[in-house]
């Protein structure tokens, strides 16, 4: 959206009143199926104050009537949304979960899948991307087969644009074993590094919403949902793992979550790999029966995928572009 000509109006007084703060969270919850909680409003208010800026727009609630009028641009909702998701990662990010995967996953899926697909699903910036190649590549030239193929997916434009260009510093890559940032990454300017071409050309990026666009592949291996979850409430994290993630996943496939996070007290369609010693769960063998009866998910007269917010989707196949 081109910012409005005139000058801008004094914000110092712009303050996020409860019932619009009460209205945003909705638009939010809709939108994204975060669930921003009470308490959250100071962090609203200065997370939007930047559109409202750009905008030159008066208050909270003007900014409200925008977004949801009737004459808001797709790229002002895709700025609405990048403002309100929280983007925090970084190479390497709870290691034993790739721990865990070069040494028992991908060994036994080389030996009895053809081959290995890897979701990364909330994918930000792409440093979880990223940090799968390396290890994927690694354990597949130790087996000696063919690498995983790699998606990385995010409701947000700002981070998926990052994520392609694979540029980053220190605090990002402080984890990265010296051998290996001098294997995949290449100096560029200001003391950053950015992901070797060869290696950025192995890796899919997409913008895809979890709720609104079909799932990357039918017969995801494995995906990664890592630190995601925790900004959901527990009917939308239902809906995801029950509805989307059981339907998605192959039926010896493997979903990692956040290390504070849990599925325990609500699924029906994973458990727990305990012997992994990491958030690590498996799809039960009658997880499809249920997947088609978990909350939230029904299916069309022709079978496919309503999602959760009542858009009909396709049922999955072939990757494509989603959208907001
Ligand atoms: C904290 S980051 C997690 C990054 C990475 N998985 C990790 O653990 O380091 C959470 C990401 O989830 C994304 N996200 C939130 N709601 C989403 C949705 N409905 N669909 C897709 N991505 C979503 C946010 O944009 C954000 O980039």
């Amino acid at each position: 959206m081109n910012t409005p000509p005139g000058p801008a109006p004094v914000l110092a007084g712009a303050t996020l009143a409860q019932d619009t703060f009460d209205k945003f969270r909705a638009l939010i919850y809709q939108k994204t199926g975060i669930h921003m909680r009470e308490g959250k409003q100071i962090l609203i208010a200065n997370r939007l104050r930047k559109r409202l800026v750009h905008l030159k727009l008066a208050s909270y609630e003007e900014y409200y009537s925008l977004l949801t009028a009737g004459r808001c641009s797709d790229a002002e909702m895709a700025q609405f949304i990048d403002a309100v998701s929280t983007n925090e990662t970084y190479f390497f990010r709870e290691g034993n979960h790739f721990t865990a995967l070069s040494t028992t996953i991908l060994p036994e899926l080389f030996r009895t899948q053809g081959r290995v697909r890897i979701w990364s699903a909330g994918c930000s910036t792409g440093e979880e991307v990223y940090t799968l190649r390396i290890v994927a590549d690694q354990a597949a030239r130790a087996a000696g087969v063919r690498e995983p193929e790699i998606v990385g997916t995010d409701i947000s434009t700002t981070v998926i644009s990052r994520a392609r260009g694979g540029i980053y510093k220190d605090r990002a890559l402080r984890l990265v074993p010296p051998e290996l940032l001098k294997t995949y990454f290449v100096p560029v300017d200001n003391g950053a590094f950015q992901v070797s071409a060869e290696a950025r050309a192995r890796v899919e990026f997409r913008v895809h919403n979890l709720f609104t666009d079909p799932p990357p592949w039918e017969g995801v291996n494995i995906i990664f949902c890592r630190n995601v979850m925790i900004y959901f409430d527990k009917p939308t994290q239902t809906k995801l793992v029950d509805g989307i993630f059981a339907r998605a996943i192959h039926p010896d496939g493997y979903l990692f979550i956040g290390h504070s996070e849990s599925l325990s007290g609500f699924t029906k369609c994973f458990t727990y790999a305990s012997a992994l010693k990491a958030p690590i769960y498996r799809r039960k063998k009658d997880a499809a029966a249920v997947a088609r009866d978990a909350p939230g998910v029904t299916l069309d007269a022709a079978g496919a995928v309503r999602d959760v917010f009542g858009t009909a989707k396709g049922a999955g196949g072939t990757a494509r572009e989603g959208t907001l």
